[in-house]
């Protein structure tokens, strides 16, 4: 039984490859076989539109046909119990490199049909892990939320049950005193840091354990 998450921020030992390897520790306590695989390590761009996934009796129908570091990670997720992905939120969104991902990986399995479904073989279970320099007032007030109910929305519809965790006002640099960002408190950060954040990680391996289990939700 496999679980393999997916690293959507640049940085490797922070606090979204943190909170993955947490959660991947849960599935492990499961007994899943378990992958972190960080996007950025990948050479790829997002959909470019070419609609072979689309092509009627087309070979590549249902598959993305651009062949690149994606192709055999589309291979190995049609294997697996479940699927957790891991991104910052940037400028309102999950990065880039993971927007790119998405669109790569879900838009061959979503037909355009009325009412809208899916083509992905079977149902697995999903889970999204956020990391947020706001706190969760400003990240609502600021409409992050709006992005986190829509990807949550996306991948239920495509894999089935998904669900979502936040982690807010996190730790962001190595060194406060020497970045230009007076609107963060170092010191309540770093409280943050020690008292907030192992209780993501406690969550994030619950999650985890959770989306390896066959049969709940
Ligand atoms: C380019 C960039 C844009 C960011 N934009 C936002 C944002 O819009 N909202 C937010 O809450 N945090 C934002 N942040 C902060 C990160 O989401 C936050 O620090 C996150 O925990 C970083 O994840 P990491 O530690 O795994 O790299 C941004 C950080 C960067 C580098």
């Amino acid at each position: 039984m496999k679980v393999i998450a997916f690293n959507g921020s640049p940085r490797k030992k922070w606090n979204t490859a943190t909170l993955l390897e947490k959660a991947l520790e849960g599935a492990s306590s499961q007994g899943a076989e378990t992958n972190l695989i960080h996007l950025y390590d990948l050479n790829y761009k997002g959909c470019i539109s070419c609609f072979a996934c689309k092509t009627k009796e087309g070979k590549s129908y249902g598959r993305c046909a651009v062949k690149d570091d994606l192709t055999p990670i589309f291979k190995k997720i049609l294997d697996v119990r479940s699927l957790i992905f891991g991104s910052p939120i940037y400028l309102g969104t999950a990065t880039g490199q993971m927007r790119s991902f998405m669109e790569r990986m879900v838009f061959p399995f979503l037909p355009y049909t009325d009412p809208p479904g899916s083509i992905f073989p079977k149902k697995i279970k999903t889970g999204f892990i956020y990391t947020l320099g706001a706190t969760e007032e400003m990240a609502k007030e600021r409409g992050f939320d709006h992005h986190i109910s829509l990807n949550e929305m996306i991948l239920e519809r495509i894999f089935g049950a998904s669900e979502t965790l936040c982690s807010y006002d996190t730790y962001q640099f190595e060194d406060y005193s020497k970045v230009f960002a007076p609107r963060f408190d170092p010191e309540k950060k770093a409280q943050r840091r020690q008292e907030i954040f192992p209780l993501d990680c406690e969550k994030a391996f619950e999650m985890g354990a959770r989306l390896a289990r066959k049969d709940e939700w």
